[in-house]
């Protein structure tokens, strides 16, 4: 028999979203409430490096260990990737029986964060992008970005829109099979290269509601949701693609604080209440506004996911009066973490 180890590796960037996913209309194949987009950060600073093999001679069971630690591979997202790449692999193997049958040999992913996981740092989004491509890699898939998108939204739906560098939306689409709920390219990081991010580690804990629960809870009990899913936030995904594609900074970072905002309500609207925000996380608000204030324009936007964790936006031409200030401002406070809360570059390229 085949005695072969078969491996490839790939390398899967954070994204932060600046118009939020938050709602499923149906939670088996991950697909939203409402459209979203992101910016993705630099590879170097916050990603999942991933390597995929297989193998005949692999014990029969599929392996994932994610920093060293063994995870659970029962769980139905990570069952769909795996489906979904495997049978993809199969099709091409029933075309060509010179292919070795790797779509029947145990799996085995080993995955590395070079940041702090599930705390609101969109670690599972990473972690999926990059889980996806390395097997699709390992089986030479033809596949491009977008197949590769609707994959690893089932994984995390976040996921799909790290397969993309720069700035990726993911459209919900209208299917109910999801087939056309994918991510694309909005711009890519050269398009704005001045595009900064500072990320402050307000906590480094696992967070308290997990978005899955978060966001079941929410669709069915908030009122404020509905108006958000249905029209707020598809007038807003317009107006931040053109704010983007203008490198607009005041209407992108006005739009961004907002949907943030108005995410973080609907949290507090849901029964019973989800906190995501804390002391710190408020504090870091209102430092941006004295920034802004400061400045007489805005140069510096905030955002939050489901955690406490603060990313703020600005233009590189501003890091004297953003990340420093930011320094100055909450020095007193344990939440400001001096080495993540360096600034990051957005990533130049999802691959
Ligand atoms: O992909 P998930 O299920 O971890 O959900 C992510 C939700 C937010 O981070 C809060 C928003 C977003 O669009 O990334």
């Amino acid at each position: 028999t085949d005695q072969k180890i078969y491996r490839a590796s790939t390398t899967a960037p954070v994204n932060i979203a600046v118009i939020k996913y938050w709602g499923k209309r149906d939670a088996k194949l991950n697909l939203p409430t409402n459209s979203s987009l992101s910016v993705t950060l630099a590879q170097n600073d916050l990603r999942t490096h991933t390597t995929a093999s297989c193998s005949a001679k692999y014990p029969a069971e599929d392996v994932l260990v994610l920093n060293g630690a063994p995870q659970d591979v029962t769980g139905a997202r990570t069952q769909a990737c795996f489906r979904e790449l495997r049978a993809l692999r199969k099709d091409l193997e029933s075309k060509d029986s010179s292919l070795p049958p790797l779509s029947s040999y145990p799996l085995k992913i080993v995955s590395e964060n070079n940041f702090p996981t599930a705390a609101g740092l969109a670690s599972s989004a990473a972690g999926f992008a990059a889980l996806v491509r390395a097997i699709a890699n390992l089986y030479e898939l033809p596949s491009n970005p977008t197949d590769l998108s609707r994959i690893a939204r089932q994984g995390s739906g976040s996921a799909c829109r790290s397969l993309f560098g720069g700035y990726a939306a993911w459209e919900m689409g209208t299917k109910d099979d999801g087939s056309d709920s994918v991510a694309y390219e909005v711009a890519p990081a050269s398009h704005w290269p001045e595009m900064r991010a500072c990320i402050l580690v307000v906590s480094a804990e696992k967070k308290g509601v997990s978005s899955t629960t978060g966001m079941q809870t929410t669709v069915a009990t908030s009122t404020l949701f509905a108006e958000r899913a249905r029209d707020t936030v598809p007038k807003r995904m317009k107006e931040m693609t053109e704010a983007i594609q203008k490198k607009d900074f005041e209407a992108f970072a006005r739009l961004t604080m907002k949907d943030s905002n108005s995410f973080h309500a609907t949290c507090l609207d849901t029964e019973p209440p989800i906190f995501y925000l804390n002391d710190v996380s408020r504090a870091a608000i209102t430092a941006v506004n004295a920034i802004n204030q400061a400045a007489g324009k805005i140069i510096a936007a905030y955002t939050f996911d489901a955690g406490p964790n603060a990313v703020v936006y600005y233009l590189q031409k501003d890091e004297k009066e953003v990340a420093g200030a930011f320094k100055a401002l909450l020095e007193s406070k344990d939440g400001w973490a001096g080495e993540r809360g360096a600034a990051v570059e957005v990533n130049s390229t999802g691959a």
